[in-house]
């Protein structure tokens, strides 16, 4: 069936006390109105977003990553309110779904519900735990007859427990024809899109409910929500991967974006963190360890390493204290407290303990390649631009300032001098001192 989607992302959001446009919060690494409008996309070719309070930087952020969302801006001086956010937006298809930019954690499969009912009106319903803050449901013979708002409920109805969970399914012509009757003469002077349910009564129109899951739609209205929200994210995301057959350990403590790939079989232990769209297949990431947008693969890291963005690792072995930075990593073994950043390393190749790429001049960042079966002792620092050749040996200790051609040794050290029982006549002198 064809359908038009509109996402409501116009509000204030004053509840979660931020500059950042409520919407544009992130969870499991991306803005929660993304999560919202991936969902959408299943669904729909016809996808409006309402905008009004820091629209640009909403619009702004969405065009970086999305194609073909259509952006009405509420006039909200003169129609503020869920009800105002509809009016005037014109859609392609006769039936309309409408999603709130809130509800990070609704998916596309509890939706086709809301589009499989023959009604003017379908609305999702859930039993709150706690049904504060939620527009109440009045219900006569099982029959929804209207929506009262928190704000306007007497304190009998705010004893009702079954809430209206924000998500709906408009028959078209009937929300064009209704949303003129909507009137503002409420607690907020807002115009609410749901008084149409006690329109669609008073016209005779359909009207059903679907019982929806309360945490599936929850609402996220405040910081302590958005925590709330991230972990359930969270706990589906892990939950999904272990059962694609990846290892974890103490999943609770683990953390992975919404993006991240993982193939083969893979060990992430206890406080890992997977950030941004990573591919990680056939590895083993050893405990809090952190690997944000790279690619991994036959190897593994930590515990304690840290691959940051861009880096390509392939039969690899990165132990403890590594960081890692735009590299391409093929084959090494580099075991212990170094950095690595904008270098290329072949296969064979041995990294020492304490290896710096001096990859920055104050300026630039430049480039560190090194080749083929490359011995490269304990604290050893590459001033990049520089290229190390296959099957070099560099001793402990150098500094690296000029290219190493295939097969040499380079070291660059001050000579070793003895002062023999220099230790003795030092401390006996400070002693005659005191
Ligand atoms: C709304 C419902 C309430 C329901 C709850 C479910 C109304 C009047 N109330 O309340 O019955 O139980 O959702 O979570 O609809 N928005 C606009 N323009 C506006 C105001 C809001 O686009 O003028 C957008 C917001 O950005 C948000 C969504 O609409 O994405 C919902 O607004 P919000 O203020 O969060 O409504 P609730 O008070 O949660
Ligand atoms: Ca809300």
């Amino acid at each position: 069936m064809k359908i038009s989607v509109i996402i409501l992302a116009a509000g204030f959001g004053t509840r979660m006390k931020s500059n950042l446009p409520k919407v544009l919060h992130k969870i499991s690494g991306y803005p929660m109105i993304y999560h919202v409008i991936e969902q959408s996309q299943k669904l729909s070719d016809d996808i409006h977003a309402i905008v009004y309070h820091q629209k640009e930087k909403v619009i702004e952020q969405i065009e970086k990553d999305f194609k073909g969302i259509n952006f009405h801006t509420q006039d909200v001086e003169n129609f503020s309110g869920t009800g105002g956010a509809l009016m005037g937006v014109e859609v392609k298809h006769e039936k309309v779904l409408i999603l709130c930019g809130d509800m990070p954690l609704i998916d596309e499969k509890d939706l086709k519900g809301f589009l499989n009912l023959d009604a003017h009106v379908v609305l999702g319903v859930f039993k709150a735990k706690n049904p504060t803050g939620y527009g109440r449901i009045i219900e006569q013979n099982g029959q929804v007859k209207a929506i009262v708002e928190q704000k306007d409920a007497s304190e009998e109805k705010q004893k009702i427990d079954i809430v209206n969970a924000g998500v709906y399914a408009f028959d078209k012509q009937f929300l064009q024809n209704a949303l003129p009757r909507l009137e503002n003469k409420n607690a907020q002077n807002e115009y609410y899109l749901t008084d149409l349910i006690k329109i669609a009564n008073e016209q005779g129109k359909s009207v059903k409910s679907i019982l929806v899951d309360e945490q599936d739609f929850m609402g996220v209205n405040s910081k302590a929500q958005l925590a709330l929200a991230e972990e359930i994210m969270q706990d589906k995301i892990k939950q999904n991967l272990m059962e694609a057959g990846v290892i974890m350990r103490l999943p609770k403590t683990i953390y992975i974006d919404a993006k991240a790939k993982f193939e083969g079989e893979c060990i992430i232990e206890n406080g890992v963190s997977i950030e941004g769209e990573c591919v990680i297949k056939n590895c083993h990431i050893k405990a809090n360890s952190i690997i944000e947008s790279s690619y991994m693969e036959n190897s593994d890291a930590g515990p304690m390493a840290r691959i940051r963005p861009d880096s390509k690792i392939i039969n690899t072995h990165i132990g403890n204290f590594v960081e890692v930075k735009k590299s391409i990593l093929n084959g090494v073994k580099a075991g212990h407290l170094s950095y690595l950043g904008d270098s290329e390393i072949d296969e064979g190749t041995n990294v020492g303990c304490g290896t710096i790429t001096c990859n920055y001049d104050g300026m630039k960042k430049h480039k560190t390649i090194i080749g083929k079966n490359v011995f490269i002792g304990s604290d050893t620092q590459l001033v990049a631009p520089v290229k190390v050749e296959d099957d070099v040996i560099i001793a402990a200790g150098t500094t690296v300032t000029k290219d190493v051609s295939k097969g040499s040794l380079a070291i660059a050290r001050s000579q070793l001098k003895q002062v023999k029982d220099f230790y003795y006549k030092y401390f006996k002198a400070k002693d005659v001192k005191k």
